[in-house]
């Protein structure tokens, strides 16, 4: 049997064999193109070339592309696991043609890869091409010789010009054109009907190859520009042709699945590995380890959520098989080793991938029983009074409170037979966002009706401590109690939590007791020493008086005390190496990052950013102890530390030593310098006139800031196919190459020009007293135009010539007048002619001339004009 890994080999020498590059594949996290979430298909990395933007030093290439369609505009995320083909991570074999070979050739090398070297029986193929495409139409039929009922043509089928299953399009703009699809009849015991018929969608005639016949860029008003030249983009999606050469009928059933959906089965103990859920956990981890190998990490927005609802979608689904731990990041390794011969992780990826996992699975771990519970009963009670929609309140509550994202309760309402009410979810969701808009007013503005003590702070060496809640309080009324799923904000007598100032952002965790558990998601200060602690409750019940145990999240913690003591590092070094006019404007420290602003007039130099980043890592090796004290602020003034500018500071203030910086600060710090463990710049830019923004990390985030760089060289050295360090002479080479290259071909153009000139001589029409000769000639540039006349006057007595040409959607005129005529008939009135006539100007000397302008179409009626009005 082919395993996965040969399919692939085979796939890429077939092509190379043939002439094509192999290129690797490109990161999930699309580069420089804002209109794509993540890389969904092989042609991504193409484009520019396709639009004719970007050159390559060759025509054709194959590839096998890292693809996930979960979040953006193909989503399949919600299919996984219910179906036997959808993933939301796959690889796309495909190969390309840019201006290189076209219909022919694209059909005839698909049909041998498919009929010779896979040997899959003709017999089992059908086609589907665009209505209007007679050409492929033609191919198929009579080069290929497939029967006319295996030929289906497919017009717009979607509701407008060019909507349509065989018009394939990457996005809203860019390339795009018809296309023609291959299928394969998984036979008729399987239920489905031909493509194009009403029940297309059933499992039985699966589109296993797509072959694009890129013509057109399309724009944003929908307006179809013909690309510089017709090319090709194929995509075959590697785990459908596995089904089909493995002789399986479910992509599930292919190696790799087989392997990963026992190791799943093995983790969560489950007999059955037929089980939808063990589907789900094969597919989500290799989009989850994938994505976080090209540098996604979990978040609340973007890629990042995306990330988050693959992941949490498959701790519900470990759940639903009876997990109550942490298990999934346990999948990275046999992923490893199942996908290992083409995309295998180091070791140190493959920990930070794991840990990255780990870290999210604990959250969510800490939040599902309690979430589950809610929505098992809001089930149970919905189907009890045999109602089919689940409130959007709820689900709302399950996003907000105990972080199901939206999908995941879908999942498992859809489970039940049960949809969600999505206006109502909507709904309350633009009001939170109001309400966070508001925020910044609104704790400022917070009349809390608190008049108890203020909160003594222990946070800066304790995490955890047992207190007494003084305060609760809901949208600012003070209650007595609150239980499961409410939200609000609790006082205690003494807390660890460190609220929110200085820049560094306000601690989470949970306040709990034997009867109920309070989620923190944010801290801050009112009143000036009153600690209020926001959240809501996952479980059981709180009230007022009661002993609690107060907890922060110890490794959320660590990550924003690393950011917080570099920064003051940071800030030394700025100073010791751009000067003492450096002045801090701003910062923000969380728990990825630490920003800070300050005063500089130019962007920092390589080498200034290297130097900081040396300074700050010697300061971290250095190992020193972390020294804090607190004194009356004309000693703080005398001890040398740095304040901030116009700052106000109370009578008592915080001096705080950490490696070679002495500041004024209330943060929390690390014990000593070497906790930081590493410090990276990630960026540096300007934000406002003289004011510069670098952010910086530390820690193991460092270490997935160098594992998505490593990527990056990866692909390089590959691509260059040299070692990492001859990438800089191998690039400088080919630079060299390329600028050679560009000179040869100007002057090959030049030689070209001038022999064209020759076979135009034969074109003259002799008028008795001068030749005339007014032809257009094929994408010629104007200098090159004039090159062609004055070689062309050389050949004539006494002549007048006309070349037209157009490139680049301008057209181009050159008038040569040999000088015996030029007192009866000037260059420089022709090319004004011609320049009126398509639109634009022209003019010049009596015996050379030039025009120019839009109207393309009009070249040759502008050349007959003249024609006609000499020739008379
Ligand atoms: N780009 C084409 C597709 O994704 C091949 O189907």
């Amino acid at each position: 049997m082919l395993s996965s890994q040969h399919i692939r080999a085979q796939f890429l020498k077939f092509f190379e064999d043939k002439g094509h590059h192999v290129v690797s594949s490109s990161s999930l996290v699309p580069h420089e193109d804002p209109t794509l979430l993540f890389t969904n298909a092989g042609m991504n990395q193409f484009k520019d070339v396709f639009l004719g933007e970007e050159q390559r030093n060759y025509v054709r290439a194959a590839s096998s592309q890292k693809c996930v369609r979960a979040g953006g505009k193909h989503n399949d995320l919600e299919n996984v696991g219910y179906t036997a083909r959808h993933h939301t991570f796959f690889e796309m074999l495909g190969n390309f043609s840019f201006g290189d070979y076209f219909k022919k050739e694209a059909i005839h090398f698909a049909w041998e890869l498919l009929t010779e070297v896979f040997a899959i029986p003709k017999e089992k193929l059908l086609v589907t091409v665009y209505a209007d495409d007679n050409e492929a139409y033609s191919i198929w039929e009579k080069d290929i010789g497939i029967p006319t009922e295996k030929i289906i043509k497919i017009g717009d089928n979607k509701g407008s010009q060019y909507a349509s299953d065989n018009f394939w399009m990457m996005g809203d703009t860019g390339p795009c054109g018809p296309c023609s699809e291959i299928f394969y009849d998984h036979g008729d015991t399987i239920e489905g009907g031909v493509p194009g018929s009403h029940n297309e969608d059933g499992d039985r005639f699966i589109e296993i190859w797509n072959l694009v016949f890129m013509q057109f860029n399309r724009d944003d008003k929908g307006v179809m520009h013909p690309l510089p030249k017709p090319s090709v983009d194929t995509g075959m999606g590697l785990e459908r042709i596995t089904a089909i050469l493995q002789d399986v009928h479910s992509n599930y059933d292919i190696d790799i699945f087989r392997e990963l959906i026992a190791e799943a089965a093995k983790l969560t103990k489950t007999n059955n590995t037929e089980h939808p859920s063990l589907k789900v956990l094969s597919d989500h981890i290799r989009a989850t380890t994938f994505l976080i190998g090209d540098g996604v990490l979990p978040a609340n927005e973007g890629r990042g959520y995306v990330l988050r609802r693959i992941i949490r979608r498959a701790i519900r689904h470990g759940y639903k098989l009876g997990v109550r731990a942490p298990f999934f990041f346990k999948l990275v390794a046999p992923l490893n080793l199942v996908m290992g011969d083409t995309y295998r992780f180091s070791k140190e990826q493959s920990s930070l991938i794991e840990s990255e996992i780990h870290l999210e699975e604990k959250r969510f771990f800490e939040t599902i029983e309690n979430g589950m519970g809610i929505l098992e009963d809001t089930i149970k009670e919905l189907v009890g009074k045999n109602k089919t929609a689940i409130s959007g309140k709820v689900a709302f509550k399950l996003h907000d409170t105990f972080g199901f994202p939206l999908d995941l309760t879908a999942d498992v309402c859809r489970e039940n037979g049960i949809s969600i009410n999505s206006e109502e979810f909507d709904a309350e969701m633009d009001k939170q966002k109001t309400m966070a808009r508001e925020a910044g007013n609104f704790k400022a503005k917070l009349q809390i009706n608190y008049s108890g003590p203020d909160t003594v702070f222990l946070g800066y060496d304790k995490s955890s401590t047992s207190a007494i809640l003084l305060g609760i309080l809901t949208h600012e009324q003070s209650v007595a109690s609150i239980t499961n799923g409410e939200s609000a904000m609790l006082i205690l007598d003494q807390t660890p939590f460190y609220a929110e100032s200085g820049g560094q952002i306000g601690d989470i965790g949970s306040i709990s007791s034997e009867e109920g558990v309070f989620d923190v998601t944010d801290t801050f200060k009112i009143k000036g020493n009153i600690y209020v602690h926001v959240g809501s409750m996952i479980k059981g019940k709180l009230s007022i008086n009661d002993k609690i145990e107060a907890d922060i999240n110890h490794e959320h913690r660590q990550h924003v005390m690393r950011n917080h003591s570099a920064t003051h590092l940071m800030h030394k070094a700025l100073k010791e190496i751009l000067g003492n006019h450096i002045e801090q404007k701003g910062s923000l420290v969380d728990s990825y990052r630490t920003r800070f602003d300050f005063s500089h007039p130019k962007p920092l130099t390589y080498k200034e950013k290297t130097s900081i980043e040396l300074m700050v890592n010697q300061e971290i090796l250095k190992n020193q102890t972390t020294q804090a004290s607190v004194m009356d602020i004309d000693s703080a003034k005398k001890t040398g530390a740095m304040m901030l500018f116009g700052e106000k500071y109370g009578d008592k203030v915080r001096v705080l030593e950490i490696g070679n910086s002495k500041e004024l600060c209330g943060g929390t710090h690390v014990a000593k310098t070497g906790d930081i463990g590493l410090f990276k710049i990630q960026s540096e830019s300007g934000i406002s006139s003289g004011i510069r923004r670098v952010e910086a990390t530390t820690g193991l985030n460092v270490i997935g800031l160098i594992a998505a760089q490593e990527t990056i060289i990866d692909n390089v050295t590959k691509e260059l196919n040299v070692g990492a360090s001859e990438v800089t002479s191998k690039v400088s080479q080919l630079m060299k190459q390329l600028k050679d290259n560009e000179k040869i071909i100007s002057q090959l153009k030049s030689k070209i020009a001038g022999s064209e000139g020759s076979d135009l001589v034969g074109q003259a029409i002799d008028t008795g007293k001068y030749q005339f000769l007014g032809v257009s000639v094929d994408r010629v540039e104007a200098n090159e135009l004039r090159e062609m006349i004055d070689n062309l006057k050389e050949k004539f007595q006494s002549a007048v010539i006309i070349l037209g040409s157009h490139s680049n959607n301008k057209v181009s005129f050159a008038v040569g007048v040999t000088d015996n005529l030029t007192q009866e008939i000037k260059a420089g009135d022709i090319a004004k002619l011609l320049g009126e006539a398509v639109g634009g100007k022209g003019g010049g000397r009596d015996n050379m001339a030039m025009a120019g302008g839009p109207n393309i179409q009009l070249i040759d009626e502008a050349i007959s004009q003249i024609k006609d009005h000499l020739i008379k």
